[in-house]
């Protein structure tokens, strides 16, 4: 049984990845901002840091996996924030700890969104994308949530598509999940801002399947890319979305 280290562990999807590990038999170590193995601020360089000293501290022999799973929704306030945790908050956490993942089993799992193809701000993409927080947080305060939550989301997947090659010759396999609307404690504090409510239930309705994503959705896919029936599986973003994003882009892919 493997050791993983596993982000935003506390609720919603990363409590479903955190459960369904364990309940396999593996142990995970979960950092958060509360209730964790390691509590500390991903939205900082400094909690980034003590975070990424704290499972080095707890996985000495390795890390079977890394998840990525920590994120704030696009209606917090400070956009900001998106930028940090989002996009930071997962890269500088596989940067810090992809020589013990390496040591160990290998993968990484990150949790992107079906939203990122959506962003289109070049400024902001680019600043994420050249490593520069404080620019990009400089963007997020200049656009709307939604697309700083997006542009995130897809600087994420980019930075992973760039970065595919480097880790697979490192003995690392990676990948995202893109999960569609997800029924969890963040989606039901957008579903609760009077702003976004109305607009929730019109895009709920809209999804193929006919129903939101579940937390256990996404954490069988993360099961799955982590198992060994995913042995060629590389540098994917998987949509894991109820075919929500082949409706809206159906010749984009
Ligand atoms: N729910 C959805 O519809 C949906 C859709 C696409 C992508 N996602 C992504 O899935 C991931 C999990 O989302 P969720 O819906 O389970 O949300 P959630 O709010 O239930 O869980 C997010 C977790 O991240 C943690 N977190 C937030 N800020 C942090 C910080 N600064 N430092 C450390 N931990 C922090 C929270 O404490 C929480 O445990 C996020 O990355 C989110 O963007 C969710």
């Amino acid at each position: 049984m493997g050791v993983y280290a596993l982000t935003g562990g506390a609720t919603g999807i990363g409590a479903a990845i955190k459960q369904q590990l364990r309940d396999a038999g593996h142990r995970v170590i979960v950092v958060d901002l509360k209730d964790a193995d390691i509590n500390a601020d991903l939205s900082t360089a400094e909690g980034r840091n003590s975070a990424i000293a704290g499972v080095r501290e707890l996985a000495a022999e390795g890390l079977q996996g890394l998840i990525t799973c920590a994120g704030v929704a696009s209606h917090v306030p400070n956009r900001a924030l998106i930028a940090s945790v989002n996009y930071f908050g997962s890269v500088d956490l596989v940067e810090g700890l992809k020589d013990l993942v390496a040591q160990g089993g290998g993968r990484i799992v990150l949790v992107s969104s079906n939203s990122a193809p959506m962003c289109q701000q070049t400024d902001y993409l680019d600043a994420l994308l050249a490593g520069d927080e404080k620019l990009a947080g400089i963007k997020a305060a200049e656009i709307t949530g939604q697309e700083a939550y997006s542009g995130s989301k897809q600087a994420l997947a980019r930075w992973m598509r760039r970065n595919t090659k480097s880790l697979a010759g490192a003995g690392i396999s990676i990948n995202a999940i893109a999960p569609g609307y997800t029924e969890t404690p963040m989606t039901q504090a957008v579903a609760n801002d009077p702003a976004y409510g109305d607009a929730i239930k019109q895009f709920l309705k809209s999804i193929p399947l006919g129903r939101p994503g579940s937390p256990a959705d996404m954490a069988n896919m993360v099961e799955f890319l982590l198992s060994d029936k995913a042995s060629f599986i590389c540098g994917s973003v998987l949509f894991v979305d109820g075919g929500h994003d082949a409706m809206l882009r159906p010749d984009n892919f």
